[in-house]
């Protein structure tokens, strides 16, 4: 993808300014179809995409436009999934201490509810037993490409325990829920087929004695997203085709859903920053750009690494750069002594593979505006989502006349 938005960037920048995220629509929707079509070949299967990723109203409504079914963890997303177009019965709700006021909002709405604690189930029953249930379990098998994003471990925060589980579908039976589907999700950016596998024969083994114990049938089994991307030159990239057949040679007699994010936009977007102060100094030359982890988190979050490039770097001479961001935190770095074509203040660079987790993690961190969304399809662009305005900042804020001194 990077490619072809590259050869806009200075047009797009001039245009739109930046920072700016640029998501090439035709490289999400790919995306989309190879995931959803290696499955669906050889499983019945239901893609919801884990809109936390990325939850704009374009990218959500190109997604909804495709076939495909959403995953949400609020009832913002949720909010956001129906403005795009998504029938309640395409929408998925997976919260975690979820308020009573938000199961009233699910209820409402029409929306499946993924349980998650044993609490939520009996808040619930006490405002309806009507909606569709699914459980999230804890699987005791966690994977991810960091510490912070593991969600399936014994000791994680997520999902009904293993050993609370067929209790929680009795309980779900007795209130009158019909009990749908059995769901887990075990981390993210996960490149190897492995631990996917161990989830699956998991969750097969479980739903089988569930229902045999608790006389439920469930529809679907929900193994989560996590399905990872290469983020370096040197990675390699998960063999979707391969774990797909894996998967449907041990999956047996359901639905398969997945809840991939980050596979769906990951590499479908970068962001363009323009270089504004190079500054030498006795140890480092560092790279000053008008995007900082207030723009793009992951970096200074998770450590992560990000392909940075200058959008004209041909055949100029390497040199080392760090190359930060304009916040008041020693923190605000998104690559220490990476190898880059020389770059002058005033140049624009272009940091690749942001679309999951990038424009959605974002903040006003120092008061800085959040930055434009653009969307390229079929060769033209479109703002898809307005630079903040300094009004913005201060909108929700109030100084009461009555304030003591
Ligand atoms: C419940 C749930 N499903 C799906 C995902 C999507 O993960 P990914 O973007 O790695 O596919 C997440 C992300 O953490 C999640 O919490």
């Amino acid at each position: 993808m990077a490619g072809k938005v590259m050869q806009k960037a200075e047009e797009l920048a001039e245009k739109y300014d930046t920072p700016l995220y640029v998501t090439d629509g035709d490289r999400m929707i790919a995306n989309y179809k190879r995931i959803f079509g290696t499955f669906s070949e050889r499983l019945p299967t239901r893609v919801y995409y884990a809109c936390k990723a990325n939850a704009n109203l374009a990218i959500l409504h190109l997604l909804y436009r495709e076939g495909s079914y959403a995953d949400t963890v609020s009832i913002g997303e949720i909010f956001s999934c129906l403005k795009a177009g998504f029938p309640p019965e395409k929408i998925m709700f997976t919260g975690t201490n979820v308020r009573n006021d938000e199961l009233i909002y699910l209820v409402n709405a029409g929306v499946l509810i993924n349980i998650d604690s044993i609490s939520e189930l009996v808040r619930l029953s006490k405002i309806s037993a009507e909606p569709k249930l699914s459980f999230r379990v804890n699987p005791e098998i966690g994977a991810g490409h960091h510490e912070k994003v593991v969600t399936g471990k014994r000791t994680s925060k997520f999902g009904v325990p293993l050993n609370q589980i067929e209790g929680a579908v009795r309980k779900a039976i007795d209130y009158g829920f019909d009990v749908v589907g059995l769901h887990c999700h075990i981390g993210s950016g996960i490149l190897e087929s492995g631990p996917f596998l161990k989830v699956v024969d998991r969750m097969c083994d479980l739903a089988e004695s569930l229902e045999s114990s608790t006389g439920v049938e469930f529809e679907f089994i929900d193994i989560g997203g996590g399905f990872g991307v290469p983020y370096k030159r040197d990675e390699v990239a998960l063999d979707i085709e391969n774990l797909a057949q894996e998967i449907s040679d041990r999956f047996r007699g359901k639905i398969l859903a997945i809840e991939p994010g980050r596979y769906i936009v990951a590499d479908s977007t970068l962001l363009l920053t323009r270089v504004n102060t190079i500054k030498e100094t006795p140890e480092k030359t560092f790279i000053g750009a008008d995007a900082g982890f207030n723009t793009l988190i992951r970096p200074a979050m998770y450590g992560s690494y990000h392909r940075i490039m200058p959008v004209k770097g041909e055949g100029k001479k390497k040199r080392r750069y760090d190359i930060v961001g304009p916040l008041c935190e020693s923190g605000d770095v998104f690559a220490e002594d990476r190898e880059l074509p020389e770059v002058k203040e005033g140049d624009l660079l272009a940091i690749l593979d942001v679309g999951a987790y990038g424009f959605s993690m974002s903040s006003n961190y120092n008061s800085r505006l959040k930055p434009a969304e653009v969307m390229i399809k079929n060769g033209k662009d479109y703002l898809v989502r307005e630079r903040e305005k300094f009004e913005d900042l201060i909108k929700n804020q109030l100084v009461p006349e009555e304030l003591p001194k």
